[in-house]
């Protein structure tokens, strides 16, 4: 059972794809006020531990302080503004220094050092704290938020508060990693993610494992989309066997045993589950024609200290399957790029990508009735 699609919906016009003032709007109004997915908490997991999360001109170093909390702030001294940190991941030792004039900040973004500024009159270290952005930790991810004043997360993701509970995504790892650059805007993957009309034709191997009928979706509107698809085969995984390659994750029983769950975080996450591993991909906006996909694995860590553990089967499934959708997105940026084109009508089998575009226009204020 899927949804129907509003009769009459069509793809989005070209300009949502190529134009530059689409593009800054997107970055004010949607990457600038959205949670956005930064990556696995276990990426930092001792006081010190920093991956820095680019996103168009902004840029944060993501951190564990002393307290064991994870603090989100700008990659920019409060003196001159100068870059603080270029190396994309490490460990500060107990303080973050600009390597301009060496103004030194703690860990949780307070000013400590800052030479021969008490010549200056009225000059106040508290007054110069590292800038801080939001974030929000959530089964295992980081999410964080540009915007001033941002929705609470626990508001923005009400839908899914409590949903995915009996995989106990906390205590997964990251078992393998690639990353892409895709020739396509953003939207054009996000899209691609939000329907299996493609599978028969595109992806054979995985229309084998989850024929491209056996789709429903449990949320159907708003900031996450998506639903289960069932496995033809019960018991088996999205691999090139079709076998699970580790044991069912958490407290997984029943349906769950037999589908593979995909959403879509509006705007930049899509999850995975599967019975035995999950996966997940980051979006970042490169350009308006350009996306770099970070795809992870992740797995229980028990099932990874077994020697006989073998993610390849999982890696290299999704791995095949993720080329042969860049392509085709890198295709259709192509012909959406052309002056011929034009908006052509959506499926009843491409529901959810009705359903992202509102979102989508809802959030750049272009929601016409
Ligand atoms: S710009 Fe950072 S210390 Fe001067
Ligand atoms: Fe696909």
């Amino acid at each position: 059972m899927s949804t129907r699609t509003a009769a009459g919906a069509k793809t989005l016009p070209g300009r949502y794809y190529t134009s530059e003032t689409v593009y800054r709007r997107e970055s004010e109004r949607i990457f600038g006020e959205k949670w956005l997915y930064a990556g696995r908490a276990g990426r930092i997991t001792a006081p010190g531990d920093y991956f820095l999360f680019e996103n168009g001109n902004e840029n944060l170093i993501i951190l564990r302080n002393r307290r064991g909390q994870i603090r989100a702030f700008h990659n920019l001294c409060r003196h001159r503004g100068t870059r603080l940190c270029k190396a994309p991941e490490g460990r500060f030792s107990s303080s973050i220094q600009c390597p301009y004039h060496a103004w030194t900040y703690r860990l949780d973004g307070e000013l400590s050092g800052a030479p021969n500024m008490h010549e200056v009159e009225g000059f106040a270290k508290s007054d110069y704290p590292l800038l801080p952005a939001a974030c929000a930790e959530w089964e295992g991810g980081i999410f964080v938020n540009f915007g001033e004043n941002p929705e609470p997360f626990t508001e923005a993701y009400a839908a899914v508060h409590g949903k995915f509970s009996i995989w106990h995504l906390p205590e997964l790892e990251v078992a393998h990693r690639i990353e892409y650059t895709v020739r396509a805007n953003w939207k054009l993957i996000m899209q691609n993610y939000s329907e299996c009309y493609h599978c028969p034709s595109l992806h054979p191997a995985l229309n084998r494992l989850t024929p491209y009928r056996n789709s429903s979706n449990d949320l159907e509107a708003g900031l996450i989309l998506g639903g289960p698809m069932h496995l033809a085969r019960p018991g088996g995984s999205m691999t090139m066997s079709g076998l699970t390659c580790a044991p069912p994750l958490g407290e997984i029983t029943g349906e769950a045993l037999n589908s593979i769950y995909y959403y879509v975080f509006f705007p930049n996450f899509l999850l995975s589950l599967h019975p035995d591993y999950v996966l997940t991909h980051r979006l970042d906006r490169l350009a308006a024609d350009r996306t770099r996909v970070i795809c992870e694995w992740l797995f229980h860590p028990d099932a990874m200290a077994r020697p006989e553990f073998d993610p390849s089967g999982a890696i290299e499934f999704w791995n095949m399957t993720n080329r042969q959708d860049w392509e085709v997105c890198e295709l259709s940026q192509q012909g959406v790029e052309s002056r011929a084109y034009r908006p052509g009508p959506y499926a009843e089998l491409e529901s959810m990508i009705a359903a992202f575009d509102r979102t989508y226009l809802e959030a750049l204020g272009e929601l016409q009735g």
